[in-house]
């Protein structure tokens, strides 16, 4: 299955079941997976690289604070895959606020995430899992 495909394919599925999923025992083993926090740090490093090449979601990112944005998805990441982070960033909804973000722009962001991933050789599961609990994001995120 294509990356698109797949990453599409997971945000319908858990936009069905969003509000069922518990969090499994495996959290702390998906940050292992990744690679705890320096793994994550390399992936969002890569992913931002990705997100500048990106026509269909480069614009939306021209005026961010790199550092700033850097620091705080890492820890995002960290923290909801079980990680000892702290996200202390702005509540989701607040930072995406007005951007009007897309479906389309979503999957491309998931998808750039998924190649990241590939790149730092993180698992299909592990990326899968890592996709699941970020797809319950999906409605703080788009069409704000
Ligand atoms: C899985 C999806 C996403 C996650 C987990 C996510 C997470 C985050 C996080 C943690 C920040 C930093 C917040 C802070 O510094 O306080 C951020 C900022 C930002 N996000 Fe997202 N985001 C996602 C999708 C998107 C998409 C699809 C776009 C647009 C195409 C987008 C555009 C931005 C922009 C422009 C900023 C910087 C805002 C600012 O500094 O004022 N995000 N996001």
């Amino acid at each position: 299955m294509t990356t698109l495909l797949r990453v599409s394919v997971l945000i319908s599925v858990m936009a069905l079941v969003a509000g069922c999923a518990t969090p499994g025992p495996s959290e702390d083993s998906l940050y292992q997976d990744l690679g705890k926090r320096a793994g994550i740090a390399e992936m969002v490093e890569d992913l931002m690289y990705r997100i500048v090449e990106d026509d269909r979601i480069a614009f939306q990112f021209k005026d961010i604070d790199v550092v700033q944005f850097h620091t705080n998805l890492t820890d995002q990441l960290c923290e909801l895959s079980g990680g000892p982070c702290t996200y202390t960033g702005r509540p989701m909804t607040d930072v995406h606020d007005g951007m009007n973000v897309t479906e389309t722009q979503f999957n491309a962001l998931a998808e750039q995430l998924v190649l990241a991933m590939e790149d730092n050789g993180i698992s299909t599961s592990a990326q899968n899992r890592l996709l699941e609990r970020l797809v319950e994001l999906h409605p703080q995120i788009t069409h704000r």
